[in-house]
């Protein structure tokens, strides 16, 4: 038995997972659910988390007459033998010796030996975030571990991604992390819905003393644009938006509105009255209604629509007209001018300052995408057509927070994020999803998700619903029970090789060096002295 080992194999199989006896010299509380350890088979070494551990005994008599506190050498004697704990480890990648990771279809000989991974294992399986190609983005490290887990930007940006976890779990954090990477190695412009300016200029740090983090316009000022539905909010936290957001009426279709059916509730046959007021004024259709409040019957005449779906439009559409960003006439085309900083490969974040309805939230945000969609649709086509590398739209990734409001399973059919879930970035569009109810979301588009990061989730609908469709979906479930109540996550799908809980990366003064200074090469230990 080799000293340094945490045990070995003693049974089990791929399908419910290997047994390892834990050594007796191993210190088994240690040994936590979701820990990243290593069997040595005889030809390949065998990547697993542990997913469970349990006590066991040789023989059922020890228990009958435990040994007394006191008795501490008969106690040690057991531990030697005849009392040990087991723990299911669950194999998830296989590299042979010839360093190449493979899927699972073996298992380890009776008694291999199991290791803690090493640094160099972790590297090996999820690449060195110093890599010219720029694809790995150093997320974390593998539980008590000092290694670097990194995510795959180039397969993330192949699908739509989701950052699930409860309230206060660091997911905002965490989808602050991710985007830094994505501009910062140039994976993907990013289109950022921000509810709560959290993300462009410097967002609120818990603690026990009030502190600020910086944001992403503050990191990478070249490369992201704050666009502001409140401009005063935007100064009086000291910044100045670069653009102020402004939309006219004529740029709000039915179909927004519909898009906000879960907000206004309202039956089909008004949904039918909004598309025989846009029948007869077309593009003017809302700012002509809204004018009509003295005189709907007459208005409803006039359409051909039922009086009272008119009336009920109304009073839900009224509320519009509040909204100061809504105009009668927005002299320049914000949409033109976003598509102008996405050609750049300028990220755009869109603040909302003091309008955090949820009213508001969808029916910007959806008329934003909807229309910027049927643009990149129209990109992809003449790519396809010419397929000149110059014309090549660039991959565009568009956050959203409070998913399921846009995601739930009626939304999905009718909104344009549940086409873009669906459609799996056939035009270079993809979301990166964030919510802490993630069994609010449409199943199906659930299960389009490519990579998922999960934090800790209390509610067993939300556990079931983020493992839909994974393999080995019962014991991730233990890991994810065993979770921390912040920055620890579990990463699965796409953009990571296996399965793997993670410390989350520190957003501190460190990660900004990092990121600012363009300093691909530098070790950790030297951005901390350059510090100090
Ligand atoms: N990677 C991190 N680095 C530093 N601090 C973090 C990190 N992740 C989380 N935190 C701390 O945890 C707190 C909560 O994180 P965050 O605001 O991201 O949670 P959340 O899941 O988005 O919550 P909510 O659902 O309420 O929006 C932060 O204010 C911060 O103090
Ligand atoms: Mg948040």
């Amino acid at each position: 038995m080799n000293k340094n080992s945490l045990g070995h194999i003693v049974g089990g199989s791929i399908i419910e997972g290997l047994t390892m006896r834990i050594n007796h010299h191993t210190p088994f509380e240690d040994l936590k659910t979701g820990k990243f350890v290593s069997i040595h088979g005889e030809k390949q070494q065998f990547f697993c988390l542990i997913t469970n551990l349990s006590l066991a005994v040789t023989h059922p008599d020890i228990l009958l007459f435990p040994p007394t506190d006191e008795e501490t050498l008969l106690k040690d004697a057991l531990r030697t033998k005849d009392i040990y704990a087991t723990a299911v480890l669950r194999p998830m990648l296989v590299v042979s010796q010839d360093g190449v990771p493979a899927p699972v279809k073996t298992i380890p000989p009776h008694f291999a030996p199991v290791y803690q991974a090493t640094q160099k294992d972790i590297a090996r399986i999820f690449g060195d975030e110093h890599d010219p190609s720029k694809r790995y983005f150093n997320i974390g490290s593998p539980l008590d571990m000092d290694a670097v887990v990194c995510l795959d930007l180039e397969r993330l940006t192949e699908r739509s991604n989701g950052i699930f976890g409860k309230t206060g779990t660091g997911k905002t954090f965490l989808t602050r992390l991710v985007l830094a990477g994505l501009i910062h190695n140039d994976k993907a412009v990013n289109i950022i819905f921000d509810m709560h300016s959290e993300y462009g200029l410097q967002a609120r740090k818990e603690g026990n003393k009030e502190s600020f983090v910086k944001g992403l316009k503050t990191l990478f000022p070249e490369k992201v644009v704050i666009f502001s539905l409140d401009p005063a909010s935007t100064r009086r936290r000291g910044g100045m938006p670069d653009v102020e957001l402004t939309l006219s009426y004529s740029s709000i279709a039915v179909e927004d509105i519909i898009s906000l059916d879960a907000e206004l509730r309202l039956n089909p046959t008004a949904y039918e009255a909004a598309y025989l007021i846009a029948a007869k004024y077309k593009k003017r259709w809302l700012e002509v209604f809204l004018t009509q409040g003295d005189n709907l019957k007459e208005f409803a005449q006039e359409v051909g629509a039922h009086p009272e779906s008119i009336a009920a439009l109304y009073r839900k559409l009224i509320s519009i007209e509040r909204l100061p960003f809504i105009t009668s006439s927005a002299e320049i085309d914000v949409i033109t001018q976003m598509m102008e900083y996405i050609d750049k490969g300028v990220s755009i974040i869109i603040e909302f300052g003091n309008f955090t309805s949820t009213f508001c939230y969808l029916l910007i945000a959806n008329i934003i995408t909807r229309r910027l969609h049927a643009l990149y649709i129209k990109k992809t086509e003449r790519f396809l057509g010419s397929q000149r590398a110059a014309d090549e739209p660039k991959k565009l990734m568009i956050t959203i927070e409070e998913a399921h409001k846009f995601l739930n399973t009626q939304a999905a059919r009718q909104t344009i994020f549940g086409t873009i879930a669906r459609e799996m970035r056939k035009y270079y569009v993809s979301l990166l999803i964030v919510d802490q109810r993630p069994s609010g979301i449409d199943p199906e588009v659930m299960s389009q998700i490519g990579t998922k990061i999960v934090a800790q989730l209390s509610d067993e609908k939300d556990i079931q619903a983020t493992l839909t469709g994974v393999n080995n979906a019962n014991q991730l479930r233990t890991v994810l029970g065993g979770l921390e109540s912040k920055k620890q996550v579990v990463l699965l799908g796409h953009a990571v090789p296996m399965p793997v809980v993670i410390q989350t990366r520190e957003y501190d003064e460190i990660f900004y060096k990092a990121m600012m200074h363009h300093m691909a090469g530098k070790p950790v230990k030297q951005l901390i002295e350059e510090l100090f």
